[in-house]
Order: C-alpha cells, then sequence, then structure tokens
C-alpha cells in the first residue's frame, strides 16, 4: 500500500440526458487525472455516475409510458456505453437509485433531523424542473430560472428545510483557511462574493403527493428528499460512507470533484454545508472548469448545438479527440468548440510529431539495423542531451498533472516529441548510414527509439489505446506497474520491431 491516495469524482449526470461532449470532457479530465496517478504509483479512485431521482426523470418516464424504474435502467446504458467507447476507465459507477446509496441518505437525514438542522416550514417559491434547482421570487432573471434561462413552474406547498444559513460563517472562513479548496481562484473568489450575501436555508424535500420518484424522507414518508440533497451525496456512499469506514477514512478527505461551473453553488455552498452539519471532514478540492462552447454559447441539449463525441471519434478515434478535449481547454477557461480545430491539431501533432516520427524510426529500423532494436554504442554529447531531456521530463509533467495543468503537461510532452524530431535532423542518421558510421546509427536510432517510448509513456494518460499500439510496435511490453516504464534504457536491444502496421494517426480526408 502507498501513502499516495487519489480520489477523483464526476457530477453524477443527469441520466435523462444523452452524453454530449460536455459529459465527455469531465469524464475524460477525470480518466486522465486518474491515470497520471496512476503512473506515479498512488491508489487511485475513480467515481462516475448518474442522478437519477426528481421531477425531470419521473415526467420523461411519464411521457414514454413507463415506470421511472424501467425508464433510468434503459437510459443509464447511454452513459456507461459512451464512457466505455471513449476509453474511460472508471472504478465505480454510482447510481442513486441504488440501495447502497438511498440506505446513506436516509442515514444522514436522520441525523440531520436528530441534530434539530431540519425543520418544516412553508415552501413559497419558483422551481426549475430542468435544473432541479429552487429560486426565490428576486433570484429570477426576467421571470426565468437565472441559471439556463428556462421556464419556473410557482410551487407553494410545506416543506423541510435545511438549515443551511447557521453555516454561512462558519463556511466563509474554512474557504479562507483553505485556499485548494476551491479552484481555479476566481471560481473561489465568486462563492465568497455569493456569501455575502445572507444564505438561506435549502428546501430538501417534495410532498410525495407532487413526487414520487425520490427517497423518503426517514421521518416523513410523505415526503421525498429533494434531488440535489440526494445526489451530493453520492460522493460519500461510493467510498464506504456508512459501510466500510476504514476505506472512507482512507479515500474520503483526498476527494477531488471535478465539476462545471454550472453546478459551482451546489457543491461549493449546499455541500460542505452539509458534510460540516453531517459531522464529515471536507473534499480537498472542488474544481469547477469553464464550458464548452458551441456556435457562441454553452453546449446543452436545450439549446441544441450539441457534439456528439461517438460521432466525431469515428472520423478521428477515440484518443485523437480526447487529445484535443485535454489540450485545448485550459482548466477554469470556456473554451471554443470547432472541427476545424481539432482537424488542425490531430494532423499536426498527432499524424506528424508524433506518428511520423514512430513511422520514421520503424522504417529506418528495418532498413538499418534488421528490423530490431540495436545496441547503442557510445554517446556523443547531442545523445546525451535528448536522454537528459526526456529523463526529466516525467517529473515535470507529473508536476502539472497534479497541479491540474493538464494542457500544460500534454504540452510539455508533446514538446519533447518536438525535440526527438530534431534530434533526428540534425544527427541525419540516413547520412551517417551512407558514409558507413554504423555506431553513430545505432546510438542515434537507440535514443530516439527510447526517448520516443519514454514520451509515449507520458502520453499513455491521454491516448491510451494508441500508445498501447506503439508499444507494440516498438516491441516494448510495459511493465506491471505502468510507472515503472518512465526510466531510461528499458527498450532491449534485440527486439523485432513490427513493421508495415499502418499509420497510428491515418490523415483524415473530408
Ligand atoms: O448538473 N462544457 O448533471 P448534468 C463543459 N446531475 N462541461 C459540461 C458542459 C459544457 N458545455 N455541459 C455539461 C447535473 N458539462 C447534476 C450533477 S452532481 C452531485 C449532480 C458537464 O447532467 C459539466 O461537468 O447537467 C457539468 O457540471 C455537468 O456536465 C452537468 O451535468
Ligand atoms: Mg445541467
Amino acid at each position: 500500500m502507498t501513502d499516495d491516495v487519489f480520489y477523483v469524482t464526476t457530477p453524477i449526470y443527469y441520466v435523462n440526458d444523452v452524453p454530449h461532449l460536455g459529459h465527455a470532457y469531465t469524464t475524460i479530465l477525470a480518466d486522465v487525472l486518474a491515470r497520471y496517478a496512476c503512473l506515479r504509483g498512488a491508489e487511485t479512485y475513480f467515481l462516475t455516475g448518474t442522478d437519477e431521482h426528481g421531477q425531470k426523470v419521473q415526467e420523461a418516464a411519464e411521457k414514454r409510458g413507463v415506470s421511472p424504474r424501467t425508464h433510468v435502467d434503459t437510459m443509464v446504458r447511454r452513459f456507461q456505453d459512451a464512457w466505455r467507447d471513449l476509453h474511460v476507465q472508471y472504478d465505480d459507477f454510482i447510481r442513486t437509485t441504488e440501495s447502497r446509496h438511498t440506505a446513506v441518505v436516509r442515514q444522514v437525514l436522520q441525523k440531520l433531523w436528530e441534530r434539530g438542522d431540519i425543520y418544516l416550514a412553508e415552501y413559497e417559491g419558483w422551481y426549475c424542473v430542468p435544473d432541479e434547482r429552487f429560486w426565490t421570487e428576486k433570484d429570477l432573471a426576467a421571470g426565468n430560472c437565472p441559471d439556463c434561462g428556462r421556464q419556473v413552474t410557482r410551487l407553494v406547498e410545506p416543506n423541510y428545510f435545511f438549515r443551511m444559513s447557521s453555516y454561512q460563517e462558519w463556511l466563509i472562513d474554512y474557504i479562507n483557511e483553505h485556499p485548494s479548496f476551491l479552484q481555479p481562484e476566481h471560481r473561489r473568489n465568486e462563492v465568497l462574493g455569493f456569501l455575502r450575501q445572507p444564505l438561506s436555508d435549502l428546501c430538501i424535500s417534495r410532498p410525495r403527493s407532487r413526487l414520487s420518484w425520490g427517497i423518503p424522507l426517514p421521518f416523513d414518508e410523505e415526503y421525498v428528499t429533494y434531488v440535489w440533497f440526494d445526489a451530493l451525496l453520492n460522493y460519500v456512499t461510493a467510498v464506504g460512507y456508512g459501510a466500510d469506514g476504514g476505506r472512507f477514512d482512507r479515500f474520503w478527505p483526498q476527494a477531488l470533484h471535478l465539476i462545471g461551473k454550472d453546478i459551482l453553488i451546489t457543491h461549493a455552498v449546499y455541500w460542505p454545508s452539509m458534510l460540516e452539519a453531517a459531522g464529515l471532514a471536507q473534499p480537498r478540492t472542488i474544481l469547477a472548469h469553464g464550458w464548452w462552447i458551441a456556435r457562441g454559447t454553452k453546449m446543452s441539449k436545450s439549446r441544441g448545438n450539441v457534439v456528439r463525441p461517438l460521432e466525431l471519434t469515428e472520423l478521428y478515434g477515440v484518443d485523437a479527440l480526447r487529445y484535443f478535449l485535454m489540450r485545448d481547454m485550459v482548466l477554469g477557461r470556456d473554451a471554443n468548440f470547432s472541427q476545424e480545430a481539432l482537424d488542425r491539431r490531430y494532423h499536426a501533432e498527432l499524424a506528424n510529431d508524433l506518428g511520423n516520427l514512430l513511422h520514421r524510426l520503424l522504417n529506418m529500423l528495418s532498413s538499418y539495423t534488421d528490423g530490431r532494436i540495436p545496441h547503442p554504442a557510445r554517446n556523443a554529447d547531442e545523445d546525451t542531451l535528448l536522454q537528459q531531456q526526456c529523463t526529466e521530463l516525467p517529473h515535470k509533467v507529473q508536476q502539472l498533472a497534479t497541479n491540474m495543468a493538464v494542457n500544460e503537461a500534454v504540452a510539455l510532452t508533446m514538446d519533447g516529441v518536438t525535440a526527438i524530431n530534431r534530434y533526428l535532423e540534425r544527427t541525419a542518421p540516413w547520412t551517417e548510414a551512407r558514409a558507413g558510421n554504423s555506431d553513430r546509427v545505432v546510438t542515434v536510432l537507440y535514443t530516439a527509439s527510447e526517448a520516443l517510448r519514454l514520451c509515449s509513456v507520458l502520453l499513455w494518460p491521454v491516448l491510451p489505446e494508441r500508445m498501447e499500439r506503439m508499444w507494440a510496435a516498438l516491441g516494448w511490453r510495459p511493465p506491471e506497474r505502468p510507472g515503472d516504464g518512465l526510466q531510461w534504457g528499458l527498450l532491449a536491444p534485440g527486439t523485432q520491431v513490427q513493421t508495415g502496421a499502418g499509420p497510428l494517426f491515418p490523415r483524415v480526408e473530408q
């Protein structure tokens, strides 16, 4: 066992939605960060899942004429299939309708009820069904949901409330004392700004007569739990809260919640207050990334501008899409999605810089060394220089990855690839071969192949399938602990390489 524990979560997506590029982004980001952590030798736990209760689901099931249970059981597969197709390897997929989860929700509600943190009162206000959010009159923007601009429904009904207001001062202090709790910094400031207004208590129930598809309150079965109060608790359920104390204590304090900025307040205000009330520790970090924008506005189903990830992967391959998403978004800022930009990066960086490099090396190995990894002779300065540059990469890349600057981690690794290309131009093994300098040929080909192999291990979090193909082409079998592959000198001289497998990133004609 290692001391390095990495627990990463995605939002649990509304099961009604069709997974689009926005959902794919957060999920792939979590997958990439988990794979970097795995290279580091950390014990990792990657959680994703679906949010399956609430009015939206109930209405969709009614419309289809099926029970909510049947509805969610069908819909959830679209997410599970999409993640499998996108080379996402999660450790756990949680559904809020599972009994392991509903038991935790009821347990926490009971605890808060007994502590006097929950009370019954009249709720009068508005509800946004698509976002499943309560809004007051003054929250509304031109009569609509301030968040998504859609129509809201008027609600007047007795409900249960959580005394969130009594945690406001505590929360402000907590955020101030823990600078890395909310990231990036401008989101932290946004939350602190929000907390300058008095916080209201949170309505946490819906009468069963209006909404039956939810978790009944343990202390009043005529009500079901408000879907956000239910959903947020998934993060503790999955690591064994209330069921496996050892696992929970080990993983929970390390939690890294990846979210989009659309759900910042629920995660940075509701959730910490709920945890504090339940006597639980806070997650280590809540990181809100920006939005993928298409045609000038946030990509979303209701705006009709979604990009279906799987349609793009048919053209460019899954790993290329992963690469683009990681390379093009600066965490915390919005990013524009366009197929032209993806196409440009694909051809310049993946097909040319990376794919061609492998191809050239394999061709030279087959022409000059019988298709085998050669024994290097004595290094010249330029060989040592490239070796040095590459052996320094893992540490630098990992540092960027742990600081969640994934785009920079990828860019830096690709700088390594560029350096190998330059090295080949400079050392020109084809000229040395013509001149009969076989010592130079074997040393240069070994150094370049090994440098590429090392970079490929660092690219594996982003391009898992293609890098595994590259390893097969180089005749290299990765060690059991992937991080052990980050040392210099692991390509075994004498190994047969595979030529003729076709380009790693074939050109895409449109
Ligand atoms: O909010 N750009 O689920 P949801 C980037 N069930 N990311 C995007 C995006 C875009 N255009 N569109 C969606 C919910 N996302 C709740 C969460 S968690 C306890 C409950 C991603 O299906 C981003 O991560 O609306 C965003 O926060 C999430 O999908 C919202 O997913
Ligand atoms: Mg949403």
